[in-house]
């Protein structure tokens, strides 16, 4: 059974919030809030518990969780052999929406990290996230909430969704939505230089000034092409996928952006296929007064091209929105690459399985 707790973001009831911590304790899930996603967490040091989540989501058991702290010293009791620059990246960049890869300490079990010997950790900045995870006592190891394969969830509603049918047991603490709206930025600091393993809303350019070094960006962590193993979200499965068939327009100039979404459209109305448009007000309003001959399309606004951080914030629910409403096919506008943007690129990208027309 889903158990929903409605809490205040900020000042989560203390009650509730013992309730789940207990939860926890006791081996069983919650679904908690976090500034990026709402992730679906277990106790870090119980194999059983964690396997859960497995379970509950359908998640292949070789793609590991990441373990959520609320205190820089609980790092010890999960990562061994911090080296010194990364504590002092850690002091500036946690509680935040950076996770990072470090060699994992022995009592972490195989379950949490898929069996490799890296793990993945993170302080989220979330009160109830923090709150939680203090109750329980605990590192709570968490992926996101949804069930694997779909969008993450940014609503507690969309838990309800993916699970509703299921006979489970969770604790879903609902807080409304969650802030970024994209999963955490990865970086692996266990190579030299580090790697970006997933964009998020810690941006390359933030985690350049905060490394002082450069930093590997693999093709991959721009959501270009699959690699061979599970080193971070939607390499090697299938991610953030509506189900309805989408594919992304990408272009450097805005007018032949706008172009071009209109020529894609039409083409495929022309063979009788039921089209939607993911696109930004902006492009949403020139459309509207350039090209009224398509008006008349279902439109799912992505947010404002001019705020990046909108369109991230919005994504996961549009993607879903997408399959709610009766169409072949959704064509989503492309944004640029900076800033949250590659975050967005990144996750697009892998919801229409590479899908591209480029000008
Ligand atoms: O913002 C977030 O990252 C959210 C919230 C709940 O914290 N979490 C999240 O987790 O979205 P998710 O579903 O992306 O799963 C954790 C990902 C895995 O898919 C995996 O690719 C990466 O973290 N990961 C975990 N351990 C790893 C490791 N040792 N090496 C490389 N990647 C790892
Ligand atoms: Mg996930």
């Amino acid at each position: 059974m889903l158990k929903i707790y409605r809490v205040d973001a900020i000042n989560p009831s203390i009650d509730i919030i013992r309730r789940a911590g207990e939860y926890i304790k006791g081996g069983n899930l919650v679904a908690f809030p976090t500034e990026t996603v709402y992730g679906l967490g277990a106790d870090t040091f119980n194999g059983d518990a964690c396997l859960k989540i497995f379970k509950a989501k359908g998640r292949p058991p070789d793609n590991p969780l990441i373990v959520h702290i609320a205190d820089f010293d609980e790092l010890n009791k999960v990562a061994t052999d911090v080296p010194e620059f990364v504590w002092s990246i850690i002091k500036k960049a946690w509680p935040g929406p950076l996770t990072l890869i470090l060699p994992k300490a022995p009592d972490v079990p195989k379950e949490v990290t898929g069996g490799r010997n890296t793990v993945a950790v993170r302080s989220p900045a979330h009160p109830v996230a923090l709150a939680l995870i203090k109750s329980s006592e605990v590192p709570i190891a968490a992926p996101s909430a949804n069930k694997s394969g779909r969008p993450s969830p940014t609503l507690a509603e969309h838990i309800v969704e993916d699970y509703k049918d299921d006979d489970i047991d969770m604790v879903v603490l609902d807080a409304g939505p969650t802030f970024f709206g994209v999963e955490s930025t990865i970086i692996d600091v266990t190579k030299n230089p580090p790697v970006l393993l997933r964009p998020g809303p810690y941006t390359l350019e933030e985690l350049k000034a905060l490394f002082g070094m450069d930093i590997v960006v693999p093709e991959f962590a721009r959501g270009l092409g699959e690699a061979d193993t599970a080193l971070a979200p939607g390499m090697k499965y299938r991610h953030y996928a509506p189900r309805t068939r989408l594919t992304i327009i990408e272009c450097e100039k805005y007018e032949q952006l706008v172009k071009l979404l209109r020529d894609v459209a039409i083409d495929n109305m022309k063979k009788g296929i039921r089209v939607a448009l993911l696109i930004t007000r902006e492009t949403s309003e020139m459309l509207l007064r350039d090209y009224p001959e398509i008006g008349n399309l279902p439109i799912i606004i992505l947010g404002y091209r001019e705020n990046p951080y909108t369109i991230a914030a919005s994504l996961f629910d549009s993607l879903r929105n997408l399959d709610k409403i009766n169409v072949d096919l959704g064509i989503a506008e492309g944004i640029e690459e900076r800033g949250i943007g590659l975050a967005v690129m990144n996750r697009l990208r892998k919801a229409s399985s590479f899908s591209r027309v480029k000008c």
